[in-house]
């Protein structure tokens, strides 16, 4: 057991022990970010559903307070699943969250904080009229659950959306109430794509280069669309447009649809829900990241899955096309010493080792410049390059791949590979992707392994640019400001405490390349027990 411990993380958001999944009603109350979860308080696998709850001033040094809510109503004894919260206007917070019922029919219920004026939110109270909504008749009482925040309309009433389906087609359903005790199904649906299946967590909001309050709308104004998959396990999301009057949502391009075109991570992230934070005018996305390795090494290590670093998220607007995702800004109260390395000339098929010295909690943000005349002169090359179909960073190819290897150990028995790939098309186009290959990150024989990633638009005059964050067990990569991000859980046996390092490769054969970045070590946050206080 104390073999596995170095895996927990330094400044990523877990409970002290056991299983969490989903996060739910995140908010920010009087002073204190609000982070509700998913957690079986008996142990390291899903069961026995209840709400963890820890606050933070900053959203990265927490408290673990008292379970929020437990399994003791009829209408949640099979589980309190997952919900989001709404600040109303007068200060009130309401939490609506899915019950599976003692005849495991998914239910929806009102809770409400005990005591206003507690900014911790301690305790809870449900509503004595619960539930509030059961399945249409529809919809299989299996495929009703997670309801949104709820969004104002110009009508003067609330509305909820809730994730459904009916055969394989995912929607999702919409409600209208006054009270947030009854509700109305308005006919139609928000949205709906065939073939996706059950949409959970679905998340719906308005965007725009800043963060927008939940109920803002109008003419310019961007809604996203996001829909967890329970059939693939990702998280997809669109922008396109909502017509409040029609209750319909619109694809800008139906191309990339929800659950069928792009995703907030190419790596391990689910179940995700974005709250405004009203503090600081900014949106800001949870993502759960479960484990790769086996259920047997979480049940002896005693826990399973982290948060992700909890990201601002915000529309591109050079491409109008996808969100920006980046590491809120209160991470970097955690960097401290840093080093420089300014315009390293990575050679064709070498390995550059980078003096930072232990390399188990490091922020990293690296640019990348391709040999300029070699890559005018490489011909078409790896047009339809995929990372996920690669051999990745050991496959050479003209142009790619190269990047960072973190969680390396100094002879390279393991390395987890951070790397772009860039291609070029039959006219000369250039193609970018951005990877993280786990295949040589762990010599444990019990890891899932994949090459994950996906093409990154990069637009004339810019660099390739990534932000690498590294915590033990976790590697995020946010490429091109956030236009792509992968979250992957690695399992080094050798890379770990002192032996773990950074390097610099370029495995092209047709091009030289330039790199400048700064590396931080990372603090560690303070997440502190309750019985601390
Ligand atoms: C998503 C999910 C939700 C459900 C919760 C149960 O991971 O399956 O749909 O509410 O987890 O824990």
């Amino acid at each position: 057991n104390s073999m596995l411990s170095w895996q927990r993380t330094a400044f990523h958001f877990q409970p002290e022990k056991n299983w969490m999944n989903d996060p739910n009603g995140p908010m920010y109350y009087k002073g204190w970010y609000h982070f509700f979860y998913q957690y079986n308080p008996e142990g390291a696998v899903w069961g026995n559903i209840v709400w963890g709850h820890a606050v933070s001033e900053d959203l990265i040094h927490w408290l673990h307070l008292p379970l929020a809510m437990v399994a003791d109503q009829w209408y949640d004894v099979n589980g309190v699943w997952s919900g989001s919260a709404t600040i109303l206007p007068d200060g009130q917070v309401v939490m609506l969250y899915t019950g599976s019922s003692n005849e495991s029919v998914q239910l929806q219920n009102l809770a409400y904080p005990a005591d206003l004026s507690d900014p911790l939110l301690v305790h809870w109270v449900k509503h004595p009229g619960n539930p509030v909504l059961a399945p249409p008749p529809c919809i299989n009482k299996l495929d009703f659950r997670d309801p949104t925040t709820a969004w104002y309309t110009s009508g003067g009433k609330w509305r909820i959306a809730i994730g459904a389906k009916i055969n394989k087609t995912g929607m999702s359903l919409v409600y209208e109430t006054e009270d947030f005790k009854n509700y109305k199904l308005l006919p139609g649906m928000l949205h709906a794509v065939p073939g996706t299946g059950m949409w959970e967590c679905v998340d719906f909001f308005p965007v725009s280069e800043d963060g927008l309050d939940t109920s803002v709308n109008g003419p310019g104004v961007k809604h996203v669309m996001k829909v967890s998959l329970d059939d693939d396990r990702h998280d997809y999301y669109s922008i396109g447009t909502y017509d409040e009057k029609a209750n319909t949502w619109v694809p800008d391009n139906p191309e990339i649809d929800v659950g069928i075109g792009i995703r907030y991570d190419y790596g391990i992230f689910y179940a995700s829900k974005t709250f405004y934070d009203q503090n600081k005018r900014r949106r800001i996305l949870w993502g759960w990241i479960t484990e790769s390795d086996s259920e047997a090494a979480d049940v002896q290590k005693g826990w399973a899955s982290l948060q992700g670093i909890p990201r601002t998220i915000v529309l591109d607007t050079k491409t109008g096309s996808n969100l920006l995702q980046w590491p809120v800004e209160e991470v970097e109260s955690l960097r401290l010493s840093s080093k420089e390395f300014d315009s390293i000339e990575v050679k064709t098929g070498t390995v550059v080792p980078l003096d930072v010295g232990t390399a188990t909690q490091v922020d990293i943000v690296a640019e990348f410049e391709l040999d300029k005349q070699a890559l005018g002169a490489t011909p078409e090359a790896d047009a339809d390059y995929s990372c996920g179909a690669s051999g990745g960073a050991s496959q050479r190819g003209a142009l790619g791949p190269f990047g960072l290897l973190v969680l390396a150990d100094d002879g390279l028995s393991e390395q987890t590979p951070v790397y772009f790939y860039v291609v070029k098309g039959p006219n000369g186009t250039l193609k970018t992707s951005i990877c993280t290959d786990q295949l040589r990150s762990s010599e444990a024989s019990d890891v899932v392994k994949h090459v994950y990633g996906s093409f990154v638009p990069v637009l004339e005059g810019e660099k390739l640019s990534v932000r690498i964050m590294v915590d033990h067990s976790i590697v995020e990569t946010f490429a091109q400001g956030g236009r792509s991000c992968i979250t992957a859980r690695v399992y080094p046996t050798k890379a770990i405490y002192g032996a773990a390092r950074v390097f610099l490769f370029n495995n092209a054969t047709e091009a030289n390349v330039k790199a400048s970045l700064k590396i931080w070590q990372m603090n560690s946050a303070f997440i502190r027990p309750y019985s601390d206080q």
